[in-house]
C-alpha cells in the first residue's frame, strides 16, 4: 500500500472511536509533524470523509465509521475475498488478473479513486459508507450468455438485501437497484474474453448504504440504503458476506439451466412493471408499458404495434411519461 494511503488509514482509524484527538497526538503516533497530518485531513475530504477541527481540542469525524471488518469478511465468505481499503477501481483489480483467478475471487473496497459505470461515466465512491464490490467469474459457454447473467446478479443481490430484512428495493432493467424510482445501486458486467472460448467476467457492484447527502455530483435521483430503513441499522460487513453467498448460488444456477428459474423472480421484483417507459437508444425513443422480461432476458413492452422485445447493452430504460 502507498504510504499516503496507510498515514490516512491510520488517521481514520483512530478517529473511528468517534473522540477528538490533537493533530499533535495523531502526529507522535505516525513519527509526523501536525502540519503533515493537517494535510492528510484535508486529503481525507477528497475521499468524501468529512472531518472537522475544534481549536484546542483536536479533529473529530463528523459522521461514525464502521468500517469493513476483514477478517469476519474473509473468515465467513464463501469465496476468496480481498479487502483493499482504497483502490482506484474493484472491477480494474480483477480485470487484470482474470487469468490466474479462482471462479468467484472479490475484491471489494471503502474507497475507489476511479469508480466506474456503463460507458466510462463515474461511479461516487466515497469512503467507508458503502459497498464496493466486484466477482469474478468465467463463462464456459463464452459471450452469449453475459446478458442473461447481469439479470441474474441483479436480481440475486436484491434478494440479498431482502435477507437484511429491507423491503421494497426493485430492479431496473437490465442492472440497476431503485428504491423509490431512485438509483440505490448500480452493476457493471465487464469482459475479457477470448473470441469463441470462454468468457473472463467481472461483476462490479456499488451499492449505496450510508452515501453523504453532498453527492451534488450524481445527475440523477439517487437514494441510500439507511434512508430506506430508518430503524435499521445496516452491518455492511454482514451484507458483503450475503451479497457474495447470494451471487455465488445464482451464479451456478444459471450455469446449469439457464435464466428459466430467474424470469419469475425478475417479474416479482421489477420496478416498472405494468408502467408506462420510455427505452433510449442512441437517438431512437420506444415508448411503451413494461411486461417484464422474457427467457432470454430481453425487455417485454406492450407498444402501439403490440408486443416487442429488446435486449442489448447499449439500451437505456427510463421512466416514461
Ligand atoms: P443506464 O440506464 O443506461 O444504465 P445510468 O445513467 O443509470 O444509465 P451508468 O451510466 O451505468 O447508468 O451509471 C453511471 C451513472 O450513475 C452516473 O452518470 C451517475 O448519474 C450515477 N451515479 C454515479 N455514482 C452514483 C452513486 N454512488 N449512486 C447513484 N448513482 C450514481
Ligand atoms: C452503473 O453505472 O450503474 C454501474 C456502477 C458500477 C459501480 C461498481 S462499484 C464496484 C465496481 N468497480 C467499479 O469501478 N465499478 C463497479
Amino acid at each position: 500500500m502507498r504510504k499516503e494511503h496507510s498515514v490516512k488509514l491510520h488517521i481514520l482509524k483512530t478517529l473511528s472511536d468517534g473522540e477528538f484527538h490533537s493533530g499533535e497526538a495523531l502526529g507522535q503516533g505516525l513519527g509526523i509533524s501536525r502540519a503533515a497530518i493537517a494535510k492528510h485531513v484535508k486529503g481525507l475530504n477528497d475521499w468524501g470523509v468529512d472531518i472537522y477541527r475544534i481549536q484546542g481540542r483536536g479533529y473529530q469525524l463528523a459522521q461514525p465509521l464502521q468500517l469493513l471488518n476483514e477478517y469476519e469478511l474473509v473468515k465467513r465468505s464463501v469465496t476468496q475475498v480481498e479487502l483493499i481499503s482504497v483502490i482506484d477501481s474493484t472491477n480494474q483489480y480483477l480485470l487484470e488478473r482474470v487469468n490466474d483467478s479462482e471462479k468467484g475471487r472479490v475484491c471489494l473496497a471503502e474507497y475507489q479513486a476511479k469508480g466506474r459505470g456503463r460507458r466510462g461515466r463515474q461511479w461516487i465512491s466515497p469512503f467507508g459508507t458503502n459497498l464496493y464490490l466486484s466477482m469474478y467469474w468465467r463463462l464456459d459457454a463464452g459471450m452469449a450468455a453475459a446478458m442473461g447473467l447481469s439479470l441474474v446478479v441483479g436480481i440475486a443481490a436484491v434478494e440479498a438485501i431482502e435477507s437484511m430484512g429491507v423491503r421494497g428495493v426493485k430492479l431496473k432493467w437490465p442492472n440497476d437497484i431503485y428504491y423509490q424510482d431512485k438509483k440505490l445501486a448500480g452493476i457493471l458486467v465487464e469482459m475479457s474474453g477470448q473470441a469463441g472460448g470462454a468468457a473472463h467476467l467481472v461483476i462490479g457492484m456499488g451499492l449505496n448504504i450510508g452515501m453523504p447527502d453532498l453527492q451534488s455530483e450524481i445527475d440523477q435521483p439517487w437514494t441510500t440504503l439507511n434512508q430506506v430503513s430508518d430503524d435499521l441499522s445496516i452491518d455492511r460487513t454482514q451484507l458483503a458476506i450475503n451479497l457474495i453467498d447470494h451471487w455465488k448460488v445464482a451464479l451456478e444456477e444459471y450455469e446449469m439451466t439457464g435464466l428459466a428459474g430467474f424470469v419469475e423472480r425478475w417479474n416479482r421484483l421489477d420496478n416498472f412493471l405494468g408502467r408506462p417507459v420510455k427505452l433510449l437508444m442512441g437517438p431512437r425513443e420506444i415508448h411503451g408499458v413494461v411486461q417484464g422480461i422474457d427467457h432470454q432476458g430481453g425487455v417485454v413492452l406492450e407498444t402501439e404495434k403490440g408486443l416487442e422485445t429488446y435486449i442489448g447493452g447499449e439500451i437505456s430504460l427510463r421512466k416514461g411519461d
